[in-house]
């Protein structure tokens, strides 16, 4: 008998901090054990408290509907509560009914999964010492900088969300999900929802001078989603990459995740130097690329170099995966046409994302695959999670056709150049000629150069003590760097942010 519980009671003690009862695992009990009824539940309970199931201060059902979601008689539950009760592993409370401890000591409880009684026990703490696969302790051992986790002025990526016509959007979204239909409920199709897709096809022809038709066109969950496809899809466990150094730290997560080999390649003001790896005779099987704005240093890579980068895939059979994250924002040029546009040879997977157009949290990219390759890639994308969710993928098509999105760009446009040359100013005002600024043509960021010598981590930690959120330029280096850097993100960040962040920038430089 294994039964899934699930109660909420109102909590009437005032000192108790209400843990809501949410479900109970399935208990199972079996009525032709030896092992009587009461000692069966005692052992469940203990079991689910220990391996943190069921947590401290969550309530329990009380003897009588537990006895009769189970069918059993009141009993055997009464006594194993009382057993539970008499060893602390539940309390009780008048009026209250019956919680689990607050006070059990922390090595009481381990978690959930790990078993009694064998040597997992030891090992609960760390995954290091357990066995995982290869790719996954590979992914553990990418550096992380927790000190970032705080969302202060100056964080990568983050637009102006003061700025988005959320009022518009929520309309959309109340529109449709009132008239929601069958088709939108249902399941989908694995490429995504084909009015968005024949939205980006068109978009994308006229805005990034892509060519390709809405049949190409898959809705992935952000680019990140369309990196690890790509991967997925494109490389086998070992197979080379060549990868901007310094490049797009996720990218690499997306590669490593694949099993792939990473090859770091320089990038210099013409951007990466593929002529370098292909005098050196250096292999790959797919080369990923932010050829209109190089993240994070923001040189555009030149007509030369992507012809020689189109010939090497088209001689050597490689891939190219060209990042187009943020183009939509170039200040003193036209947008620059995607390589995507120049490929005779159909060997370039264009990644595209709406997290800086529109919001990082709506989860929506895409990928713009060349046509033989899409049968692949949607038998990979129904491996992983089917499709992307309906409902956003339709608003989204209409926010697009009804013109929102071209307005809500335009206007970020203004603001994003606005705020670069604020930052330009701030950062030339008061910190001077000791840093240099790179990168600030295009985008929603730029570098700020350090003295020579001088630690960026140790600096963006500094700047993160005073709620600054500024990104070691060296974390996106696979090798140790010339010169550290700070990657600024001015987008979600106002004038008087730029110019309160920078002051505090100066003093965490100064080792203030
Ligand atoms: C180079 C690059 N690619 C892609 C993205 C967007 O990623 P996603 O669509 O997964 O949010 C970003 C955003 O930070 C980026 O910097």
């Amino acid at each position: 008998m294994a039964t899934f519980v699930c109660y909420d009671m109102p909590l009437s003690e005032p000192k108790m901090r209400r843990v809501p009862t949410t479900f109970l695992p399935p208990i199972a009990l079996d009525a032709r054990a030896k092992t009587p009824m009461y000692r069966q539940l005692y052992e469940w309970f203990r079991r689910a408290i220990i391996t943190g199931q069921i947590r401290p201060g969550q309530r329990i059902p009380s003897t009588r509907n537990l006895a009769a979601e189970l069918k059993i008689s009141r009993i055997p539950v009464a006594n194993a509560y009382d057993q539970l009760l008499a060893e602390g592993y539940l309390d009780t409370f008048p009026g209250a009914g019956t919680c689990v401890s607050r006070s059990l000591p922390d090595e009481t409880l381990m978690p959930a999964g790990v078993k009694e009684g064998t040597g997992d026990r030891q090992n609960a703490r760390g995954t290091a010492a357990r066995r995982i696969s290869s790719r996954g302790f590979a992914l553990t051992q990418l550096p992380t900088q927790s000190w970032l986790n705080i969302v202060g002025a100056f964080r990568v990526s983050l637009p102006a969300l003061d700025h988005f016509p959320i009022g518009i959007w929520s309309k959309l979204v109340t529109r449709h999900s009132r008239g929601s239909t069958k088709s939108l409920m249902g399941y989908g199709d694995a490429m995504g929802y084909l009015p968005l897709r024949e939205v980006i096809a068109e978009y994308l022809g006229a805005a990034r001078g892509v060519r390709c038709d809405a049949s190409q066109v898959m809705i992935t969950t952000g680019s990140q989603q369309g990196l690890q496809l790509a991967a997925q899809i494109l490389l086998d466990s070992k197979n080379s990459v060549w990868i901007e150094e310094p490049g797009y730290p996720s990218a690499r997560q997306a590669f490593i995740a694949a099993g792939a080999k990473l090859v770091p390649v320089p990038v210099d003001e013409k951007g990466m130097d593929v002529e370098a790896m292909i005098r050196r005779g250096s292999k790959a099987r797919a080369v990923y690329i932010t050829p209109s704005h190089q993240y994070p240093l923001g040189m555009t890579m030149t007509a030369t170099r992507r012809m020689l980068l189109l010939n090497w895939a088209a001689r050597s059979g490689g891939w190219i995966i060209e990042d187009d994250y943020d183009s939509e924002y170039r200040f003193d040029s036209r947008p620059i046409a995607s390589l995507q546009g120049l490929d005779a040879y159909s060997r370039v997977i264009y990644v595209g994302t709406f997290s800086k157009v529109m919001f990082p949290a709506l989860r929506v990219g895409y990928l713009v695959i060349p046509k033989d390759l899409v049968p692949a890639f949607c038998a990979a994308r129904d491996a992983a999670d089917v499709f992307s969710a309906t409902l956003y993928q339709s608003v989204l098509a209409d926010f697009i056709r009804e013109g929102h999105f071209a307005r809500h760009i335009r206007r970020m446009r203004m603001l994003y150049m606005e705020q670069r040359k604020a930052l330009v100013r701030a950062i030339r005002l008061q910190i001077g000629d000791k840093v240099e600024v790179v990168g600030d043509a295009a985008g929603m960021h730029l570098v700020m150069m350090l003295p020579p010598g001088m630690s960026d981590v140790v600096v963006s930690k500094r700047a993160a003590q005073r709620g600054i959120s500024a990104t070691p330029l060296s974390t996106c280096y696979l090798r140790p760097p010339a010169r550290g850097g700070l990657i600024l993100g001015y987008g979600g960040t106002n004038p008087r942010q730029i110019q309160e962040g920078v002051a505090k920038l100066r003093m965490s430089i100064e080792g203030r």
